[in-house]
């Protein structure tokens, strides 16, 4: 059965864009959902919006790049829902990427980026695996990028970063499997590119960059002559959540019309 029903689901970054998406679908589809995010406003934006249409959520104020902060949430999860069925690392720098050569990236900006977007995703798996391994079962999906695959330029610390976390998925998927049995499977999903604030500020700020943005957008380079949007994402989200995907570990399922098929 393709269902979130009654699954306990950590979202991380789920006060703004896509992972308030995830976060508000999830729990009008019966989901147990915690709000881990750094932004406390946002957070509990998110929180409101759920309970407000009947659904069940916890907001957990976390910064994904401090082991200490996501211990906490994990406890705060566990003391409000007893069990952990999936972590949705979706938390990321995305918002406000200055596009810019590889050359010109300073240290403070790629560590920052690897911080959040690698070691972030690293922390929150971590900190969950224990309680997965108990249970014997459990879902990660790590959100990575189709940048990844199409190597797109001018933000080379965020492609760089998405494709770690394909690698990093991986090797999570093997570790985990041998400490459960099977039972646990990890997986990335990587969107394309997504409507939403956050895409149009970096589209913006692309199109100062000469020659990079390509004539017709992301959209050009896509098979469907469409944006995508946050709801596409949502379906193979929820199958990844759910027991239906069950035997699908280590995969990096691409949701980006097509884009990274050349
Ligand atoms: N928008 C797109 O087109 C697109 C395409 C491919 C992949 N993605 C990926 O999807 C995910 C969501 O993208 P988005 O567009 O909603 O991004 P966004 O930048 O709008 O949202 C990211 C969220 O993560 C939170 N966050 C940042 N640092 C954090 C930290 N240290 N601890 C906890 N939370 C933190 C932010 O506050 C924000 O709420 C990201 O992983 C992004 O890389 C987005």
């Amino acid at each position: 059965m393709i269902t979130v029903k009654n699954k306990v689901v950590i979202v991380t970054g789920a006060g703004q864009g896509i992972g308030r998406t995830y976060a508000k679908v999830l729990a009008s589809d019966g989901a147990k959902v915690v709000v881990a995010e750094i932004n406390e406003t946002t957070g509990m934006q998110t929180l409101e919006a759920i309970k407000t249409s009947g659904g069940q959520a916890i907001f957990a104020p976390t910064d994904v790049t401090d082991f200490k902060s996501v211990q906490q949430m994990v406890t705060a999860t566990l003391d409000a829902y007893e069990r952990i069925d999936a972590l949705v690392n979706n938390a990321a720098i995305y918002y406000g990427i200055d596009p810019k050569p590889f050359t010109q990236i300073t240290e403070d900006e790629w560590d920052r980026m690897m911080n959040v977007n690698v070691k972030g995703a690293w922390n929150c798996a971590r900190a969950v695996a224990p309680q997965l391994v108990k249970q014997g079962k459990g879902k990660i999906i790590n959100v990575a990028s189709s940048v990844a695959f199409e190597g797109k330029a001018m933000f080379m610390h965020y492609v760089a970063s998405k494709g770690a976390i394909v690698s990093m998925s991986r090797a999570m998927a093997r570790e985990l499997a041998e400490m459960s049995g099977g039972g646990i499977t990890v997986n990335a999903l990587c969107p394309g590119a997504i409507s939403g604030e956050a895409s149009v500020k970096l589209g913006q700020a692309m199109r100062n960059v000469k020659g990079f943005e390509g004539k017709g957008g992301p959209v050009a380079g896509q098979i469907i002559k469409r944006r995508g949007t946050p709801e596409d994402l949502v379906g193979p989200l929820t199958y990844l959540i759910s027991d239906a995907s069950d035997f699908m570990t280590g995969s990096a399922l691409t949701v980006d019309g097509g884009s990274s098929l050349h």
